[in-house]
């Protein structure tokens, strides 16, 4: 259903993602997986529609999401959900507000019916009865589970999760991979999951991604993942220090910066 071809992204010189073909299988699960900066949030963001493409298409079926007028983009955006990285509540909002957002932009119900709904999003994520903090007053973790429950206000088809278990404690955590995993199943919703979190992403996926440095190095079901032998997808899969992906991404030696050799970085005195 959702599609990228020869999807890629320029911020300047640097290239976030290479020219990229991913196919987002129609009611499962996909879990985008890769280190810090090797272009995970990128490519969310383009297949949401967040973000242009410096070239390539996103396809919606055989709509060219690059090319859709914004009335048929904001009624596509009715059915999909989505978790930004850093959960991006609304500051002056408290929680009720937060989650009732969608439902007040994109519906005509009844306050009363909203209430019920907030209500049953807020019981998934264990928050009912917190409705009247500020994002201020919540911790790391519970402000991730009030941006589920956001996303999850619409009851949408498509849903997009960006590190949505990261900052969360381990029962937290496998709390909402589990709901991640049944809502999925259960409305045949379609859910691309970028995560760090080896476990939790081959626990639920039922197809995975795996990017390194804007490029796709591995693809395929959880199990095929786990056997391959990349010394890439093995170095990641169990977080080795050394291997062929390098912890530093600096480009300039190391010695010339400590001695402000020409060319290298300097601080501002
Ligand atoms: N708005 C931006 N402006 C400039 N560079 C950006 C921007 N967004 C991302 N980048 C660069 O693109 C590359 C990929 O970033 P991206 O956020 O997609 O990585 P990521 O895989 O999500 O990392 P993390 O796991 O740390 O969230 C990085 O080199 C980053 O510095
Ligand atoms: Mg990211």
């Amino acid at each position: 259903m959702i599609r990228g071809e020869q999807l890629s992204k320029y911020f300047g010189d640097v290239a976030a993602l290479n020219a990229t073909d991913i196919h987002i299988r129609s009611g499962k699960i996909t879990a985008i997986m890769g280190g810090s900066g090797s272009g995970k949030t990128t490519l969310l963001r383009l297949l949401a529609g967040l973000e242009q493409p410096t070239g390539g298409h996103v396809w919606y079926g055989d709509e060219d999401l690059c090319a859709m007028s914004v009335r048929r983009l904001y009624e596509l955006r009715e059915s999909m959900g989505m978790l930004f990285q850093y959960s991006a509540l609304l500051n002056s909002m408290n929680v009720y507000d937060n989650v009732a957002f969608p439902l007040h932009e994109h519906t005509q119900l009844d306050e009363s019916v909203i209430r019920t709904m907030v209500a049953m999003k807020l019981e998934q994520v264990g928050l009912r009865g917190f409705e009247h903090l500020m994002p201020s007053e919540l911790s790391g973790g519970m402000a991730k589970r009030v941006a589920f429950a956001r996303a999850m206000a619409m009851d949408p088809r498509i849903v997009f999760f960006d590190e949505p278990t990261s900052g969360l404690d381990p029962i937290s955590a496998g709390v909402i991979a589990t709901l991640i995993q049944d809502t999925s199943r259960k409305n045949r919703m379609t859910s691309i999951v970028v995560t760090h979190d080896v476990h939790a992403g081959l626990a639920i996926a039922d197809h995975v991604i795996l990017l390194w440095q804007g490029d796709i190095i591995a693809e395929g079901p959880p199990d095929a993942i786990r056997q391959s032998d990349d010394a890439r997808v093995q170095q990641f899969l169990h977080g080795r220090p050394d291997g062929p992906i390098p912890f530093s991404r600096s480009t300039t030696s190391y010695i010339d910066d400590l001695t402000h050799k020409p060319g290298t970085i300097r601080l501002q005195s």
